[in-house]
């Protein structure tokens, strides 16, 4: 399964170097992908785990003040990049548009794409659906990796139910059978005992990915 760290803007230099040497100690199974902080990037030590990032630029590398492009992300081992996470849709305002030419990006550089979807509130079926409509105008679109973030579950402490994650999961398989699909929100080392099945190729943690003992815990209770 693919475990995707998603640390978000969090950790100072040495509270990062500290959690990154706790986190070279786990064992395990799957394919733990640590996203940090992009300044971070290049200190993570060397170890199984894979280097993603939290975004990456619509951009070509060059003149563009404050990017960082997949070029640049590709020279630092990257293999994974989130696009279109709900924050960066809320707070940074980005659409369709910018979120399809990230997807270019970083399939033209061979990083793959973990792409968030998910409804606010409310039905997902329309929400979902027309969030990955761009895949439509996506070169190699089944290298995309979607990861199933209903918003309302992010950092909130709830969850769907294992049936209504199933039941999403299914409906995206069923349109796009090809991509690899996995969850998102408030995953913690307690609820994944009743969050398995066997449609989800994996999670995307956030606030748990912040935790090294914590994390060890999750992924005891997920084997
Ligand atoms: P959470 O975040 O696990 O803290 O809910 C998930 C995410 O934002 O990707």
């Amino acid at each position: 399964m693919l475990i995707i760290l998603n640390n978000k803007c969090n950790f100072t230099l040495n509270q990062f170097k500290q959690y990154s040497q706790e986190l070279t100690t786990i064992k395990t199974q799957h394919e733990l992908v640590l996203c940090p902080t992009n300044i971070y990037l290049s200190i993570t030590p060397k170890s199984e785990i894979v280097l993603g990032a939290q975004d990456i630029s619509m951009y070509h590398e060059g003149s563009k003040t404050g990017e960082v492009a997949a070029k640049q992300l590709k020279s630092m081992n990257v293999e994974y990049v989130i696009v279109g996470h709900s924050e960066r849709r809320l707070y940074l305002n980005e659409n369709d548009k910018q979120i399809t030419e990230k997807l270019r990006r970083s399939l033209e550089q061979d990083i793959i794409p973990i792409l968030c979807v998910g409804e606010t509130i409310g039905d997902y079926q329309q929400v979902v659906s027309k969030q990955l409509e761009i895949l439509k105008n996506i070169e190699h679109f089944e290298n995309v990796i979607i990861a199933y973030e209903p918003v309302w579950a992010i950092g909130s402490g709830k969850t769907p139910t294992i049936k209504q994650i199933n039941e999403v999961i299914s409906f995206i398989k069923k349109i796009y059978p090809q991509n690899k699909v996995i969850y998102g929100g408030s995953i913690n080392e307690f609820n994944i005992s009743n969050l398995k099945s066997n449609l989800i190729d994996g999670y995307l943690l956030g606030g748990l990915s912040l935790n090294s003992e914590r994390l060890k815990a999750f992924l005891e209770n997920l084997e």
